[in-house]
């Protein structure tokens, strides 16, 4: 019901944009340009949390059977499903998830007091994100239940003394009632989809949260990458002195009925945390931790336990758990300040979609999603090493391709060919790693799959 009451730009936001991402909160002015800042406050990284789906209950995918449409994906979890998923992202620095939840799943409640639980078991700590896709100006009540319920538990994660809560979209929602009416403190750093709300706000938010951690000039445009920080700094500049979350993703690719775009990443993830690196920014909440299938941005694990969006035909078989590997580092230089992340072992990882874009897929009868005409053919891999090497890669039939790779963590691209993915790093005349491809790229599909397999080799296996 609450879609009929929306412009249709936010409906577009609302029903098609929930994330998975990584977020830098920052608490303090900072000055134009890529300027470090001093902080003063404890940095942390929270990753995002599909509780809901990220399907609009019209959605399917080509092979999709409609089904069950109203059921998000971690209805049966368990704790120790929970719990699994927590060690997982606290093992890379990760502190928090953000729980993005719905009014309309009858298992939010359930769910939220064991995602509280396992969090308080394994030492994680986790806040809501109410997704406005669902929730409503007229829900203060609820929410601030759910407030006065959680913002004092232990496993609540506390900025400045008050208790995190977040949103997706909801720009216009007032906390002040929500804040007056909850025993414990508040800090309301809610999704703004135009950082220019912050100039006027009366909502009292303490912060802003930008949900543009993949290229557009807003709302879902897609435009020609790289990633870019001037939606980061438009929220900073708005914002003044209040906190400024700043999202963090390594991919966008979706295929459902109504939803079929990609965004253009490419080598966003160490992009976006280079970035994250020069802007330092005080807190950070970081990216989609493990069930966000449905856009193609989890870097945890396949589970078992989840239930299927539709996903399963563009995730299944496409590990992202490299994208952990790339992570951990940016995660531990992040939180300490530092300007370049540490490379404590010689390791690359790979990443490259299943085809190249021009393929037609047979069997598909959505088409192919929305930009990709300004994807490349390429093959990514960050090379993450303590000297400099150099990285040779052979993809398919193109003659083997090298590169001179500096120390540290660096993405090259190189031209895809069909067939079977080739990787080595050689350094003063030996090779220090070397692998192949786990997926041979392929010049047939039946479905279009935008995702990328993501996999890693390091040292040990030269
Ligand atoms: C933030 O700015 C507002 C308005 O300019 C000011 O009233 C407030 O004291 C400032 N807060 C801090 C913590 O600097
Ligand atoms: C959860 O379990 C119940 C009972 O087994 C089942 O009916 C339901 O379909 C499951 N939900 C999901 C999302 O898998
Ligand atoms: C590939 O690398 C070249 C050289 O650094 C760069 O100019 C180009 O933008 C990269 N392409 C992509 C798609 O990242």
């Amino acid at each position: 019901m609450i879609f009929y009451l929306l412009n249709r730009w936010f409906t577009v936001v609302a029903l098609f944009a929930t994330p998975f991402i990584s977020l830098a909160l920052s608490g303090r002015p900072w000055s134009s340009g890529l300027v470090p800042r001093q902080q003063n406050s404890t940095k942390y990284v929270a990753a995002h949390f599909m509780v809901r789906h990220s399907r609009n209950p019209v959605d399917s995918a080509p092979i999709l059977k409609l089904r069950d449409i109203q059921v998000g994906i971690v209805e049966n979890y368990t704790v120790s499903d929970w719990k699994q998923d927590m060690e997982l992202a606290k093992e890379i620095g990760i502190d928090a998830f953000a729980l993005n939840c719905a009014k309309i799943d009858s298992y939010t409640p359930t769910q939220l007091a064991k995602a509280y639980e396992a969090a308080s078991q394994v030492g994680f700590k986790v806040f809501i994100s109410f997704d406005f896709a669902y929730w409503s100006n007229g829900d203060t009540a609820d929410i601030t239940a759910y407030m006065q319920k959680y913002s004092s538990h232990p496993a609540q994660l506390q900025y400045n003394g008050a208790a995190l809560v977040s949103t997706f979209v909801g720009d216009s929602f007032d906390w002040g009632p929500v804040k007056e009416k909850t025993d414990h403190a508040i800090y309301a750093v809610p999704n703004l989809q135009d950082p220019a709300e912050a100039k006027s706000a009366t909502t009292s938010i303490d912060g802003a949260f930008s949900w543009y951690a993949w290229p557009t000039d807003g709302g879902n445009s897609i435009i020609r990458g790289p990633m870019t920080t001037k939606w980061d700094v438009k929220f900073i500049e708005d914002l003044g002195n209040k906190t400024y979350m700043a999202p963090v993703s390594p991919w966008f690719s979706t295929h459902y009925n109504t939803k079929n775009w990609v965004f253009i990443c490419e080598d966003l993830i160490t992009r976006r945390w280079d970035q994250m690196l020069s802007m330092k920014p005080d807190l950070a909440l970081a990216t989609k931790e493990a069930l966000d299938y449905g856009e193609s941005h989890y870097i945890g694990p396949y589970s078992a336990h989840h239930s299927d969006d539709g996903s399963s035909q563009w995730a299944k078989g496409f590990p992202h758990d490299g994208w952990r590997i790339i992570s951990k580092p940016y995660i531990k230089a992040y939180k300490s300040g530092a300007s370049s992340p540490t490379v404590e072992s010689d390791q690359l990882v790979y990443w490259y979609r299943p085809t190249p874009k021009g393929v037609k897929c047979s069997k598909d009868s959505l088409g192919p999603p929305q930009g990709i005409d300004m994807l490349s053919d390429s093959i990514f891999v960050a090379t993450l090493l303590k000297e400099p090497a150099t990285l040779t890669v052979t993809s398919g039939s193109n003659k083997p391709a090298t590169a001179e790779v500096e120390a540290g963590i660096v993405t090259t691209n190189f031209t895809m060919g069909v067939g079977k993915q080739t990787f080595s790093v050689t350094r003063g005349g030996s090779k220090i790693i070397s692998g192949d491809g786990e997926l041979e790229i392929k010049d047939t599909c039946d479905y279009y799959n935008f995702n990328v397999y993501v996999g890693s080799i390091d040292a040990s296996q030269a």
